[in-house]
């Protein structure tokens, strides 16, 4: 019996799945890390953490399937990604902490970029945005601001790496330094026409290319693990970024189909086959994955804050104890009672890209309760996926009539009715929620020749459909008081 192993290292934790032949989850493990958030608008993961949490929960998942390397036929890793680490080649020591994909202390370096006209260019070049959660101003920070950084980094004494090359210089005790198109599409450095790092790119953001890994695809044998803390010898077979990963876990694997990730943030991504389609509301135009030498193109808006609500009025105010909670509580008010909860904790993202923003609760009056709190914030994350998915249907010309929906809160089911409700799609709950971790593993079991494409199709399977029931006309009045709420969150830490 072998069995493949998917990495999936996100922002709020790491966890580790166990697949067997079939493709089903045999053993699973988690652990979450430390959250840095030095100053406002900050936040930073200690790589060297990042990596102790993941291979324990490697160990763990070997240790209670009592597995030997032997056992593994491969690795897939998916990550979060944008989240940038620089590293000592020699010591392999990180420089600073990991700047994670939320962090906006660059965000005036982007404006400077934009006020400067860089934004045609990198946006032809990258389908990207110039925008703080990408890579590229990251890299620059830390050069300009780790003492001697920018000295070893152009005598190429240092490396650069999306979370997903770091653990892979780690499983390879520093032999690869690698990561995959759909994680390098992530960077602000890659030209995803060329498929190659770009020369221009690299000036704009002042950054030697002595940093940067070698990019491969998102499904082959790349090497084998090196790393006594795992075991030696399992071949390393996939890389994808997380909603990537999710993308094809869900096996939205034809042009037209999309998913949307309920996580720390909210990611919606349409699968545009070969086809690069541009965005001029604010979309991300990036590379869901390469296998072979088939690419296909991906059109996403990310909410910087889905998830994330619910762990800060669980952790932040103390609402309640589990995360899980909220659906009660929520569920015990008939409605949101006038209160919109705009999660701009972060700034906001697609479609609105305003770093400056920052969480406003509007409507509170004395009525107002706990449970209308948590209900505005849980409605929050459906009006800003609901913002992204119809632009998604207008700018790819391909209504969206079904979203596969997966991560933490899907399981929520007020969460997924008034989706389907503001949406006026079928919101579908597949039965397996671990879609990033199980794209992953599809992708390295392609790779060593586990399975097909078409044979992994069969696999898939709904817990539940949603189907809107809402009268159009209060959805048209929520939907209004939401963007109000929007409009004033806007421009506040300016
Ligand atoms: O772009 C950031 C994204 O990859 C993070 O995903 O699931 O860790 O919130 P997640």
């Amino acid at each position: 019996m072998r069995y493949i192993l998917a990495i999936d290292q996100g922002t709020s934790s790491s966890r580790c799945v166990l697949y067997d032949r079939q493709a089903n989850p045999v053993a699973m493990a988690q652990q979450a890390f430390t959250q840095h958030f030095p100053y406002p608008g900050w936040v930073e993961h200690d790589a060297e953490e990042i990596w102790t949490s993941q291979s324990g929960v490697v160990r763990q998942v070997m240790q209670d399937a009592q597995l030997q390397p032997d056992d593994i036929a491969g690795i897939g890793i998916t990550n979060q990604r944008e989240t940038t680490v620089i590293w000592e080649r020699s010591s392999g020591k990180p420089i600073y902490n990991a700047i994670v994909w939320q962090d906006r202390r660059t965000a005036e370096d982007c404006i400077r970029l934009k006020q400067a006209g860089a934004e045609a260019m990198v946006k032809a070049k990258t389908g990207l945005l110039l925008d703080a959660y990408f890579s590229a101003t990251k890299i620059s920070w830390l050069l300009d601001h780790v003492e001697g950084a920018r000295v070893k980094a152009e005598r190429g004494e240092l490396a650069f790496g999306t979370i997903d090359s770091w653990l892979v210089w780690k499983l390879t005790c520093g032999e690869l330094h690698i990561t995959d198109v759909s994680n390098a599409a992530r960077t602000l450095l890659f030209n995803i026409d060329t498929m190659q790092w770009d020369d221009d790119l690299l000036a704009l953001f002042d950054i030697p290319a002595s940093l940067l890994p070698t990019v491969k695809s998102s499904s082959e044998i790349y090497g084998q693990t090196r790393n006594p803390e795992i075991g030696a010898g399992i071949p390393i077979a996939a890389i994808a970024g997380d909603q990537q990963a999710g993308l094809f876990g869900q096996l939205c694997i034809n042009a037209g189909m999309a998913k949307c990730t309920y996580g720390t943030g909210s990611f919606l991504m349409m699968n545009t086959g070969a086809k690069r389609v541009a965005s001029s509301h604010g979309l991300l135009t990036t590379i869901a994955w390469q296998i072979g030498d088939q690419i296909h193109y991906a059109l996403e808006g990310g909410v910087f804050v889905g998830g994330a609500v619910i762990q800060w009025l669980r952790d932040g105010l103390g609402l309640f104890e589990q995360a899980a909670d909220s659906e009660r509580l929520a569920g015990s008010v008939d409605d949101n009672g006038g209160v919109y909860f705009v999660p701009a904790l972060t700034g906001l993202g697609a479609p609105h890209w305003d770093p400056h923003a920052r969480g406003a609760i509007f409507g509170i009056t004395r009525g107002t309760t706990s449970a209308h709190l948590t209900r505005a914030a849980l409605e929050s994350i459906c009006f800003q996926v609901d913002e992204v998915l119809q632009l998604l249907s207008a700018e790819s010309g391909t209504p969206i009539v079904q979203l596969r929906i997966d991560g933490g809160a899907s399981a929520n089911n007020m969460l997924a009715q008034f989706q389907a409700d503001i949406s006026a799609v079928e919101v579908v709950r597949p039965a397996n929620l671990e879609t990033t971790a199980l794209g992953a593993a599809y992708l390295a079991g392609i790779a060593i020749g586990l399975w097909t494409i078409d044979e992994l199709n069969q696999k898939w399977r709904i817990d539940r459909s949603f189907h809107e029931t809402m009268p159009p006309l209060e959805v048209e009045l929520l939907k209004r008081h939401w963007l109000k709420a929007v409009e004033r969150a806007k421009d506040w830490a300016e």
